[in-house]
């Protein structure tokens, strides 16, 4: 499998166009419960779960009366391949931003997660953040060692584990 060195990666601000382009690469390669919360009704991206992502990312980052982070798409050589997001966590006494991060299948294990979260790290570091955290669970080897790879504390509680790092 090629790494990443090889590949051109950029996060793209999420607006109604790339959206659409982050719909077609989660359809492709992407299953629905790794890149959005469930949706009741048979597995797989129907008409429904299709309108639920969109309707979850236009609540949560393209409606300015109900945004409560920033996403952008993830393009790798040209082609869109998973989302990142950005999200202030208020009533912290330090300004602490909670991250997330997803890529298409074939894009996984390939150094791409890793790249994109120094990118992310130095988002929230230029926005001011003191504190970066994310939460996966113990049976997510990659999104466990990518967290403690860049210096983040791990505190596994059950099946999830919560990461933090200072700044
Ligand atoms: C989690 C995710 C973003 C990581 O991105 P990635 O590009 O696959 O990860 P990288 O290739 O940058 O690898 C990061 C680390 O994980 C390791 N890793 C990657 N895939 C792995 C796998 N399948 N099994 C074990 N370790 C793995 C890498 O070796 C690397 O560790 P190292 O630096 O100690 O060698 C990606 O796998 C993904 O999108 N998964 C599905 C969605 C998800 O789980 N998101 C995170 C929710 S918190």
């Amino acid at each position: 499998m090629p790494g990443s060195g090889e590949s051109e990666i950029v996060l793209i601000p999420l607006d109604e166009p790339e959206l659409a382009r982050l719909l077609e690469a989660a359809v492709a390669d992407a299953d629905p419960l790794e890149v959005m919360p469930p949706v009741d009704g048979p597995a797989g991206w129907n008409d429904a779960r299709r309108e639920a992502f969109l309707a979850f990312h236009r609540r949560r980052s393209l409606n300015p009366d109900t945004a409560i982070e920033t996403t952008w798409l993830i393009e790798v050589d040209g082609n869109p391949a998973g989302a990142a997001r950005l999200r202030p966590v208020s009533g912290q006494a330090a300004m602490e931003v909670e991250a997330g991060v997803w890529l298409s299948r074939s894009m996984r294990g390939r150094g791409i997660g890793k790249r994109v979260a120094e990118v992310l790290m130095e988002a929230a570091r230029d926005g001011g953040a003191a504190r970066f955290v994310a939460t996966t669970t113990v049976d997510n080897t990659a999104a466990r060692r990518l967290l403690s790879g860049a210096g983040a504390e791990l505190d596994v509680h059950g099946a999830d584990v919560d990461a933090r790092l200072e700044l």
